[in-house]
């Protein structure tokens, strides 16, 4: 997730730019870019770090001022490192034409290999200089309009874009298109701000136009025409924004935390998109294929993280033993570091981390690397200080994560850590029909979380009734034991309840002697091999006078009789199942949070990258 700006009007385009750019920072923050169209010319200016270093950095510049038209661009990296090659507005061949980008073109690799045959040399890495040789290929071939080689160029790729795009040759205008990423026009008094959503508009004008999927727009000073890629014309309505800025940056939910849950379908689509192919049967992971000889060869894997991610190893271990039938073992980063652990080459070791600067797991890796591990990642942040520090390694592609409590960061881990389990499963022992069952199931996974979010008000009320006890227990088995652990995590994070997580049946080894009148006791319990197991295991609670709040699959009946209140999921194979049931867990510890008053985004004590031990 990027923020891309674009404008045209009477006023100087640096500070509209700039100071848009500022209002979608929380959009990505790696990198930042600028170019202005001046006298025939285009003046680009990039580099990394916030956007608050390149508005330093162009201040001198002379080349990036005096004009009326531009585009900028603020990056959430997710092809090639955050530097300032990387970094946007890219362009093309002749350097004459543009473009800001947010989005990932998925068949940006073939497109590069049938341009560089025609002669193309690129700088970066990203996807999106990809796309603006290609506008400039069909440009330059046809001798055609910008919009039109933008059309031509648009209907070659696959994926995800909101784009602008300028030409020197073609003063006083912009060309901006979507598909899949949001774009926004504000149609202001002789002028117009393209954004990535109202945040950088909203200063300017609250009449706006939304772009659906598969439009485009022509602007300029003049005005502006509105038509499909296909060219077929499409008439606009002008709409008007009525949210404040903060309410835009959280698109319209209370906090960060809970647009982060609600984010969960789309990211885990992005998570998954490029990655499965429901045709050959097989996951594709481009950042593990040079070392999948040696994976595939592997003799133990080490999964090793802090926290959340922590829990999404644990989940971790199940898939790859299960899936894999590799062998796995899970550490605390900050106790694999100084346990001396025994690593040898048959080892691979995998560190997990949303930020990919966390202390202790940045430690844990050079360990690993020291004792000649190969050395894995699975990481949201590109061009983190863990990423670049492995061999190799897979991105989450979850999008910032600004709410301290771990989430879509959460359940993008588990979708990584699967799509690795069945890709190393397939090349060892898996079959071909447990594989098109699992990514089939893969792929049903996103709608099926968007079922459950569904339930948001019902947990709400359900969370009410309990969020006056001050200890909780959360029960789990088999898959879904991690995942009570991260329920309990995300409630004591956020509402400072105290909740304590365990595998099921570990509790009548002791901890049965806390169960007391009416304490609360949430079951992970959806239908796999140890259900008869998890319902005696309530039953036990029951007897106590513990109060039941059960996690369960859609259609179990039988559940109820055991359950004060019961939660469903939609069904799905036992493996996929942590991806659903953590999901009424993040909202049962949102609303427990919002209704005891604590600060949701920024929870006390806490920081969201613990960069020091
Ligand atoms: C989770 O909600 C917390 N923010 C924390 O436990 C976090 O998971 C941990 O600090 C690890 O962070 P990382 O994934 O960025 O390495």
């Amino acid at each position: 997730m990027c923020g891309i700006v674009g404008y045209v009007g009477g006023k100087e385009a640096c500070d509209v730019l700039i100071e848009g750019l500022k209002r979608l920072e929380y959009r990505g923050y790696d990198s930042a870019g600028i170019c202005i169209q001046r006298d025939g010319e285009l003046s680009i200016d990039k580099c990394p770090g916030r956007i608050a270093v390149l508005s330093e950095r162009i201040e001198g510049n002379e080349a990036i001022h005096g004009g009326t038209v531009g585009i900028a661009h603020t990056r959430w990296a997710t092809h090639g490192e955050p530097n300032e090659v990387n970094a946007h507005p890219h362009t093309d061949g002749t350097k004459r034409i543009a473009l800001v980008h947010n989005g990932i073109i998925e068949n940006y690799s073939t497109l590069k290999t049938y341009l560089q045959d025609k002669g193309h040399v690129f700088e970066s890495e990203t996807d999106t200089e990809v796309l603006a040789h290609l506008i400039g290929e069909f440009h330059d071939d046809g001798d055609i309009t910008l919009e039109l080689a933008v059309q031509s160029a648009l209907r070659e790729v696959s994926g995800t874009y909101g784009i602008v795009v300028v030409s020197a040759d073609e003063p006083g205008k912009i060309v901006a298109a979507r598909k899949g990423s949001p774009l926004i026009i504000g149609v202001g008094k002789d002028e117009y701000v393209v954004a990535s959503d109202a945040s950088a508009i909203i200063e300017h004008t609250a009449n706006v136009v939304y772009l659906n999927d598969n439009e485009m727009a022509v602007i300029s000073r003049d005005g502006m025409r509105t038509m499909t890629i296909d060219n077929v014309p499409v008439t606009k309505e002008i709409e008007q924004i009525e949210w404040s800025l903060e309410q835009i940056a959280k698109d319209g939910f209370e906090h960060f935390m809970l647009k982060e849950i609600f984010e969960q379908p789309e990211v885990v689509r992005t998570s998954l998109s490029g990655r499965i192919d429901l045709r050959e049967m097989r996951v594709q992971l481009g950042g593990l294929e040079h070392v999948s000889r040696e994976l595939v060869r592997v003799r133990k894997l080490i999964l090793t993280a802090c926290g959340t991610a922590w829990h999404a190893a644990l989940v971790g271990e199940y898939l790859f033993e299960d899936l894999a039938r590799i062998p796995t073992e899970v550490e605390y980063a900050s106790e694999f570091r100084y346990r001396n652990p025994i690593v040898d080459e048959g080892t691979a070791v995998v560190a997990i981390s949303q930020s990919g600067e966390t202390a202790d797991t940045l430690a844990a890796l050079q360990e690993a690397r020291q004792k000649g591990a190969l050395a894995l990642g699975i990481v949201n942040v590109v061009g983190s200080t863990i990423a670049r520090q492995t061999d190799a390694g897979v991105y989450l592609h979850a999008g910032p994560e600004i709410g301290v409590a771990s989430t879509k960061a959460f359940t993008c881990q588990l979708v990584v850590e699967t799509l690795m389990a069945l890709m190393l499963g397939r090349r060892r022992f898996m079959s071909q029909a447990s594989m098109e069952r699992y990514l089939r199931g893969l792929s049903d996974i996103p709608d099926q979380i968007a079922e459950v979010l569904g339930q948001s008000d019902t947990i709400r009320q359900i969370t009410g009734e309990y969020v006056g006890f001050d200890n909780w227990l959360f029960l789990g088995r088999g898959y879904n034991y991690p995942v009570a652990l991260e329920g309990a995590l995300k409630l004591k994070e956020i509402s400072y309840i105290h909740a304590e997580g365990l595998p099921a049946a570990e509790m009548k080894h002791g901890p049965i002697a806390l169960i007391h009148d009416g304490m609360p006791v949430v079951f992970v319990a959806p239908r796999c091999a140890t259900y008869d197991k998890i319902l005696s295991n309530i039953e036990e609670v029951r007897a106590r006078k513990g109060k039941i709040l059960a996690i369960a699959t859609v259609g179990d009946e039988e559940i109820r009789k055991f359950a004060d209140h019961v939660i469903y999921v939609p069904d799905c194979p036992a493996p996929l199942s942590p991806i659903l049931t953590v999901v009424p867990l993040q909202l049962i510890a949102y609303h427990a949070a919002v209704a005891r008053g604590c600060n949701v985004d920024k929870p006390r004590n806490l920081a969201k990258s613990v960069t020091v031990e």
